[in-house]
């Protein structure tokens, strides 16, 4: 498979593949981050909260699987790599929010390294298979960013907790993820 130089029908240059590959392991670490959330809001007595994380594990389940669906289909070769160990310790419904927000932040960037490639590998598939990924980036921030404004708002009130709780609690698997 060639290194960078523009594309012929269906293939993948190799910088793509790889870059594609490690995207996959970043989505399944995504979800492994926010499996490891919905056990600690769970252990913090927030079943709301805990379904909210639930929902986002199966989002990232359903980003990897884009992307492996997407690799192939272009006929390419899929490498699974290690995920690795989530860092959720001892946090509260505010700091799990602030580092999902901050791990959406690392992704958004993550699918505009894979845009700039794409461009520069002149992959104008992938270019547009990536702009999904825009989109939904920018949606996943929204959500986190939403959420950690209203828990500022009632800055620790149990009240406030518990409705927040109870509206995060209807959140059901989005249709498309
Ligand atoms: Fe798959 Fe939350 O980015």
């Amino acid at each position: 498979m060639r290194d960078s130089q523009p594309l012929e029908n269906g293939m993948l240059s190799n910088k793509i593949q790889t870059a594609i590959n490690q995207q996959i392991n970043e989505e399944l670490f995504s979800a492994y981050v926010y499996l490891a959330m919905a056990a600690e809001a769970d252990r913090l007595g927030l079943p709301g909260f805990s379904n909210w994380f639930k929902m986002q594990y199966q989002e990232e389940l359903g980003h990897a699987d884009r992307f492996f669906n997407y690799v192939l289909e272009r006929d390419a070769q899929v490498e699974l790599l290690p995920i690795n160990q989530p860092e959720i310790n001892d946090e509260s419904a505010l700091t799990l929010f602030e580092k999902a927000l901050n791990h959406e932040r690392h992704i958004t960037q993550c699918i505009s390294g894979l845009k700039d490639l794409a461009k520069s590998e002149s992959d104008h598939a992938t270019d547009v298979f990536l702009e999904w990924f825009v989109n939904e980036q920018v949606e996943e921030e929204a959500n986190a960013q939403q959420v950690i404004d209203q828990l500022r708002l009632v800055d620790g009130n149990p009240n406030g907790l518990f409705m927040i709780d109870r509206e995060l609690a209807t959140r059901t698997a989005a249709p498309d993820a």
